[in-house]
């Protein structure tokens, strides 16, 4: 698959939680701005455990509940020719980030992104990893995925090819 068009990569750590949500909410942002079918969008993690399988059920019903259907994804981990694949790889908190620093291949030309970085005032450096906690941090995940995703979209529709 080679870069044709823009293209998107979100990479957490078990891309069951934020990645997902982060792809679903981009779709359907791109979507409402009349730009469907413009930007290729996946979601994988950095961690491989989780490869297979559906996003947590929490994140799901997140997204449902504003009229956004995330259940057909299925989890993998991120590998290096998504370096070249992707345009963006857009990484949801700093530890992310950091492996995507660290497995860029020697002249791969992919943007790195930390997403809270998009967002002007960054009021955190991170999208909090909700997996362990009480269920209102995939509200607060939604929250900050819905801020940031229309800078990203913006980034990325004026970036060279
Ligand atoms: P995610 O959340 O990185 O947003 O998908 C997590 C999912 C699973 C685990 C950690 C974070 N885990 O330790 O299995």
């Amino acid at each position: 698959m080679s870069r044709s068009h823009p293209s998107i990569l979100f990479v957490c750590l078990g891309n069951i939680c934020r990645s997902p949500l982060a792809e679903g909410v981009c779709l359907y942002e791109l979507e409402r701005l009349g730009l469907s079918g413009r930007v290729r969008v996946d979601s994988c993690g950095t961690g491989g455990w989780h490869a297979g399988e559906a996003p947590d059920p929490r994140s799901v019903a997140i997204a449902r509940e504003h009229g956004v259907d995330i259940s057909g994804q299925l989890a993998r981990q991120l590998r290096s020719h998504d370096y070249r694949d992707f345009q963006f790889l857009v990484g949801m908190d700093s530890d992310n980030y950091r492996t995507l620093v660290a497995r860029k291949p020697a002249g791969s030309s992919a943007q790195l992104v930390r997403f809270m970085s998009l967002l002007g005032d960054d009021p955190t450096p991170d999208v909090p990893d909700p997996y362990y906690g009480p269920g209102d941090g995939f509200m607060t995940v939604w929250g900050l995925l819905r801020s940031g995703m229309g800078p990203l979209i913006e980034r990325v529709m004026t970036a060279d090819p």
